[in-house]
């Protein structure tokens, strides 16, 4: 293997065979990540980081999110370890204040006769989209030329749809996530926790911008049915009836659907070759009650905030168990980077196709 510096600043792993180590692939950044919750971003900044990018996010006075670069030019700590004074990012070191635009706009000690130091912050397109905050790390000119739109998350909106999330922050590439995400045959490792069971992939469709696959599974989830809540709980009553199960890498996020009733996402932020965070938010629908609809919208916005979360344990108990496994995939694929180990789902070569395409546009 040989290492080569990519534009993103990581180190691409080239395999023997001259193809580039999946493993070790930058993201990519020609696509909206999602790097924080909507929430989170308040008039105080805020880190993040995107394959290695600090990335600093704050409200400015009008309450719109702005993104930079987490860097001060005049000694280069962190903007994001400091405050935000009049909607601008202002440095804990010096005070040195900085605009949304990235310039200097004031320096506390600035003599009569010295001008502001001219320096230029990166900014980033960053959209306060569904509950989530979307930036596009990449090329603007690209941006504006195709429209390149997030994804979105319209089911966090909807007055039908109850949410539940939690973050994911796992030592690994985020091939491994992705690839553990659209294996379904990895059940036997949630055991109590997952609502579906026997999976057989049925049809796989790819292209190079995402990979959908339909397992034909069985579930003992329905929402329609009060009887199936005991299910939840008391795994000796579950009835298993057929289920769809279909699960899709949007390139750079993974959508995923139950039937008619439940569908989960996970937005993803690459961090690192090594460390990757998401959001894993599950939605149940509750289309199918009908009289619920006939209720005033206060009354629904009411059962919809109240119920909001309610699933966040078990996605938490679900993710703990698979980042135990990426981790370790991670460790030893360090350890011994030449191992290719047998894969017998199909779908994983299509989701390793992609990331290849993928980054090849960069
Ligand atoms: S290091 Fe930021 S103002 Fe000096
Ligand atoms: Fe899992």
């Amino acid at each position: 293997m040989v290492a080569l510096p990519s534009q993103s600043g990581a180190d691409l792993t080239v395999a023997a065979g001259g193809r580039q180590d999946v493993r070790s692939l930058g993201p990519n950044p020609n696509h909206w990540y999602v790097v924080a919750r909507s929430a989170e971003v308040t008039d105080q900044p805020l880190g993040a980081t995107f394959w290695g990018e600090a990335i600093v996010l704050y409200r400015d006075t009008e309450g719109h999110i702005q993104a930079l670069e987490d860097r001060c030019p005049h000694r280069q700590v962190k903007l994001s370890e400091g405050e935000v004074t009049d909607g601008e990012l202002e440095c804990i070191y010096h005070g040195w204040r900085f605009d949304a635009a990235g310039q200097c706009s004031h320096v506390p000690y600035l003599a009569d006769h010295q001008k502001l130091p001219s320096c230029q912050l990166k900014t980033y397109p960053v959209q306060d989209l569904n509950g989530f905050v979307w930036l596009f790390p990449g090329d603007r000119d690209q941006l504006e030329r195709e429209n390149i739109q997030p994804m979105g998350l319209p089911e966090w909106e909807h007055i039908n749809y109850i949410a539940s999330f939690t973050v994911i922050d796992v030592e690994s590439h985020y091939s491994f996530l992705i690839e553990n995400l659209m294996d379904m045959y990895h059940g036997r490792l949630h055991d109590d926790l997952q609502a579906w069971a026997n999976p057989v992939l049925d049809t796989l469709e790819a292209t190079d911008q995402r990979v959908d696959v339909l397992y034909n599974a069985q579930s003992y989830y329905r929402i329609d049915k009060i009887w199936s809540v005991s299910q939840l709980f008391i795994p000796a009553l579950r009835q298993l009836h057929p289920e769809e199960l279909r699960v899709s890498y949007v390139y750079p996020h993974w959508v995923s659907t139950l039937g008619q009733d439940f569908k989960i996402c996970c937005l993803f932020c690459p961090i690192s070759p090594t460390h990757t965070r998401a959001y894993l938010i599950h939605f149940t629908s509750l289309k199918r009650f009908h009289r619920l609809h006939k209720l005033p919208m206060a009354f629904r916005r009411f059962v919809k905030n109240r119920l909001f979360n309610a699933a966040q344990g078990l996605l938490a108990g679900l993710v703990k168990q698979d980042v135990l496994m990426l981790e370790q995939e991670q460790v030893a694929y360090l350890k011994n980077p030449d191992y290719k180990g047998p894969e017998l789902n199909r779908a994983l070569i299509n989701v390793q196709k992609l990331i290849r395409q993928q980054a090849q546009q960069d």
